[in-house]
């Protein structure tokens, strides 16, 4: 066992109870994220024993698949998508459980079906089973699916027990901060909060989980971490690939929402809050919201202009390896002046981080793929001590790497061997690798979480409203701009 499991801050973090006998359902059960995510990572859950011993799953969609089909099509994915071989014995205990019922999202009668199928469950079992609601469909649907689950009860089922209803809801959640407010009150006129997870997967990699530890269960990096011995911030999250067959959705959404306003400011939250009272999800909850708070929203044009920049790819690459433009993937309109990289400086207005900005950056067609935290020390004071090298030496630099490959660097000034007092940048490498265990795919972290009602690593509704504060005003400004879209060649 490495050391870390013994860990007791560690262990508050992977709270494993067991779950009850549950039910998930997946609304949006043939589309791409449940073949390529969510059914490997049920199974993943059940090859590590994690699942309930009565555990039953089931698709819901408008396609009409007989429930023999469902379960070859979640073979074939697990085969396909999962991080593991497909291992019989394990899928023989989870593929008499599974079935599909065929409906429209917004018919009630359908829903009522669906009601009847799990009471049917529930009475074959002899005993009270958990309801969780996987929405898993484009978001036009979300707000048809959460009023029949609550026209039809299944939202209010054995409220009051530890069986009650649950409801994990896809991203984007909403399109701007009106529509996610609107959003919030749908789901609150069916399901109380408690029963609501919304998720951000990016929550459930290990790294992101990890930053939570490496500042908070060590003594030698939290003394550091503040305005008196960091320069600046600089979150990263930069994709390889470009929009490929989601032009049509990428339209809609592009960059500041599609990454931004979601997993980059929830890596700022994690990074920047401050330590919770403790690992209780609503602790930790509290201190992101907090933090959230106390960044300034760019609200002025100036202010924008000054602190938040855009731009879209077009063709690049190698005669060998050429890769279109963002106007030229499919579905993109050829004139489109949607973003695909957005930067921009925030600063959080408290005592512990004031004047120290975090910049934060993310886009798609970037010459590498690499998700990163990386904390910049301020110089040491310019002496003479080491004439000629030191001076022209990058600062000294904590960087948590979240992918690709997970893990945590310190960058510092060491002695060239020889004679001089030469000074080179060198570097302290820690990598996930060294453990023994795999890192979990994240939708296995986070389904797992739901299964057990530890909602830690969803977000609550008032953090959803205070991301989007910060980036509505840049969004709204960049849609009323006439001028051209800043370019930049793929693949740098
Ligand atoms: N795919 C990913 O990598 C990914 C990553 C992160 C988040 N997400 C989010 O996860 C959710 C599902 O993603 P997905 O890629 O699986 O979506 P998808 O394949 O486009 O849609 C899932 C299913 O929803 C139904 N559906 C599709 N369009 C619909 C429409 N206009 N009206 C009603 N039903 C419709 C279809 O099932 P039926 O026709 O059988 O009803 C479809 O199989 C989305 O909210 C997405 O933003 C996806």
């Amino acid at each position: 066992m490495a050391d870390s499991q013994r860990h007791p801050f560690l262990h508050g973090l992977s709270k494993h109870r067991g779950a009850p006998p549950t039910v998930v359902v997946i609304f949006g059960a043939s589309g791409d994220l449940t073949a390529r995510k969510l059914i490997p990572a049920v199974y993943n859950l059940g090859v590590d024993n994690l699942l309930p011993a009565d555990f039953f799953l089931v698709g819901y969609g408008r396609t009409e698949i007989p429930d023999d089909e469902f379960r070859t099509v979640a073979v074939d994915a697990i085969k396909k998508f999962s991080r593991r071989e497909l291992d019989a014995d394990v899928w023989k205990r989870i593929a008499p459980n599974t079935s599909y019922v065929a409906g429209a999202y917004d018919d009630k009668a359908a829903f009522d079906r669906l009601a009847q199928h799990i009471d049917a469950i529930e009475k074959k079992l002899g005993r009270d089973i958990q309801p969780l609601f996987y929405i898993s469909t484009p978001p036009s649907v979300f707000a048809p699916i959460l009023r029949n689950l609550g026209a039809s009860g299944l939202a209010a089922r054995h409220l009051g027990q530890p069986t009650h209803s649950k409801v994990i809801i896809e991203k984007p959640f909403g399109h701007d901060l009106k529509s996610a407010q609107e959003l919030n009150q749908t789901i609150q006129a069916v399901f109380e909060e408690r029963q609501v997870y919304r998720i951000d997967h990016y929550l459930g990699k290990e790294t992101v989980q990890d930053l939570l530890v490496q500042r908070f269960a060590n003594s030698i990096f939290e003394p550091l971490w503040n305005r008196n011995f960091v320069d600046h911030v600089q979150i990263t999250v930069a994709e390889e690939v470009g929009v490929g067959t989601r032009g049509g959705y990428y339209e809609q959404s592009g960059c500041l929402r599609d990454m931004i306003q979601n997993h980059t400011m929830q890596l700022v939250a994690l990074t920047a809050m401050e330590p919770p009272g403790s690992l209780d999800a609503e602790a930790i909850r509290d201190e992101k919201v907090k933090l959230l708070r106390a960044i300034r929203p760019l609200d002025q044009e100036a202010e924008i202009a000054a602190g938040a920049v855009r731009g879209q790819y077009t063709r690049g690459g190698t005669r060998a390896d050429l890769m279109s433009g963002y106007r030229e993937e499919p579905g993109v309109d050829p004139l489109s002046s949607t973003e695909t990289f957005v930067a921009m400086r925030l600063e959080v207005g408290n005592w512990r981080w004031n004047g120290v900005p975090v910049y934060v950056r993310t886009g798609k067609r970037l010459p590498a793929r690499l998700t990163e935290v990386a904390m910049q020390f301020h110089r040491p004071p310019q002496l003479p001590l080491f004439p000629g090298t030191a001076e022209g030496l990058e600062p000294d630099a904590l960087i948590v790497r979240v992918q690709p490959d997970e893990g945590l660097s310190l960058r510092f000034g060491a002695k060239v061997p020889g004679h001089t007092f030469r000074v080179q940048k060198a570097s302290m490498d820690f990598s996930y690798e060294s453990f023994e265990e795999q890192s979990p795919d994240a939708y296995e972290r986070v389904i797992l979480d739901a299964l057990i009602g530890d909602p830690t690593l969803f977000i609550r509704a008032d953090e959803v409203g205070r991301s989007w504060r910060i980036v509505d005003p840049v969004m709204h400004y960049w849609s009323g701009d006439r001028r051209p879209i800043p370019l930049y060649q793929a693949a740098t």
